[in-house]
């Protein structure tokens, strides 16, 4: 039997700081997270009294103090307090970049009142985001569904139909998490958003094949999503669910979403919802039928949409509450995208680039893979041969989620 472990078996290395010179994470924390909150204010009408906070939140960042986070009613709050008591005091350089990053994204939600009563409560402050990049995608979206169609058209045929679809899927599912309305910049044409052999360059460890079999031969019966953003990536993610439950290839899958508005993108119930309303309303026959699935499959209680605060707390993958880590086990396999969360599932700490990706997430009760394109300078499991290639043709490979990975932890 595997031993699980409560955390890493390897030791941990010191955790990413904004104050690291030249990093990536300076830049998010110095220039990135400004430019977020100075565009919150250019895309909403809140008052001008929330926009001065919100211009004093962005101008603080680079070299300013963490504020308290005032009770605003929020259920996370107490959590948030107890986060806090570590960082007392401390610039927002100086801590750990990954609660930096989660702090600010709870204190816009603070300073913009999404939980207080009133006029503001409940309002997305990145919603005009999400929409932009759902409607802008809607050419990619319609290709993929109708493809899905095809697949399901033949899905009872033969294992090996499905195993090339689950693994083309599994592509789109890991592509999608590139920067939305880029998403295929490199890829020149239409024709080429399905050239298998284009996107095959660019996966830095690929364990497709390994996932496919586990869901064609192996009888699995729950899959869990651990889901990243809203728009053109959720759209990817639902079609692999959709074929996953239509072929009956599982019987039940769950979502894992955000409990509120973070990373600017990702995705909650109430994404999924908007975005099923709105793939319903176009006027691609196959894709309502897509968009009908889906929502029968929530009817049904076969997806299972479920939002936890852990996900957007600053804590690591291993510091999982006892109830949800029970959750996952009951899963056959848990798909974990993007990219804030691979940096959970190793801490957002200074690994060895090429240590072992199996060792450090021996803590998870069931069967992981890691859907990620590379966005930050957090990375494991890397061949060496393979780091040099990519490192001499890509300087900013680590960053600019040109590449990615399909993780497989059995
Ligand atoms: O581009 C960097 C970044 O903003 C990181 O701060 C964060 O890890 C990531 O992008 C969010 O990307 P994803 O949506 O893939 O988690
Ligand atoms: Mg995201």
């Amino acid at each position: 039997m595997v031993k699980l472990y409560k955390a890493p078996k390897l030791s941990l290395p010191p955790s990413l700081f904004g104050s690291e010179v030249g990093s990536f994470s300076e830049l998010t924390v110095t220039q990135r997270m400004p430019a977020i909150a100075r565009r919150v204010i250019v895309e909403n009408n809140f008052s001008s009294e929330i926009n001065t906070r919100l211009e004093r939140l962005a101008t603080e960042l680079p070299t300013g103090y963490l504020q308290p986070l005032t009770n605003d009613t929020g259920v996370d709050f107490p959590a948030w307090d107890t986060y806090l008591k570590a960082y007392k005091g401390q610039r927002w350089i100086d801590v750990p970049w990954f609660f930096a990053e989660t702090y600010f994204y709870r204190s816009i939600l603070e300073i913009t009142d999404y939980f207080r009563p009133g006029i503001w409560q409940g309002v997305d402050p990145f919603q005009l985001q999400k929409s932009h990049g759902l409607e802008g995608s809607i050419d990619s979206a319609t290709l993929l569904s109708n493809q899905v169609n095809k697949w399901l058209e033949d899905s009872e045929i033969d294992v090996q139909l499905n195993q090339k679809a689950l693994i083309a899927l599994l592509y789109f599912a890991l592509w999608g998490n590139r920067v939305d309305l880029s998403l295929w910049s490199a890829f020149e044409d239409d024709r080429s958003r399905f050239d298998i052999q284009n996107q095959l360059a660019h996966i830095l460890v690929n364990d497709a094949s390994q996932i496919s079999e586990l869901l064609t031969i192996s009888e699995a019966d729950r899959v869990d999503f651990v889901l990243d953003n809203a728009g053109f990536e959720l759209v990817c993610d639902l079609c692999l669910v959709d074929f996953l439950l239509s072929s009956n290839l599982v019987n039940q899958v769950y979502l894992h979403l955000k409990p509120h508005p973070t990373f600017v993108s990702d995705a909650m119930i109430k994404d999924v919802h908007e975005t099923t309303s709105f793939l319903a309303t176009t006027s691609d026959q196959q894709m309502i039928f897509f968009a009908q699935r889906l929502e029968t499959h929530i009817a049904s209680g076969r997806l299972v949409l479920s939002e936890d605060y852990f996900w957007t707390s600053p804590l690591a993958f291993w510091e999982i509450p006892s109830s949800l880590k029970d959750e996952l086990t009951n899963a056959s396999l848990v798909i974990v995208k993007g990219d804030a969360n691979y940096r959970r599932l190793l801490g957002d700490r200074h690994w060895d680039i090429t240590a072992s990706f199996a060792d450090i997430v021996c803590y998870l009760p069931a069967p992981i893979v890691a859907l990620r394109t590379l966005k930050s300078e957090v990375a494991v499991g890397l061949k060496s041969e393979v780091i040099k290639k990519v490192a001499n043709s890509d300087h900013s490979w680590l960053t600019n989620g040109q590449w990615g990975v399909i993780q497989f932890v059995a």
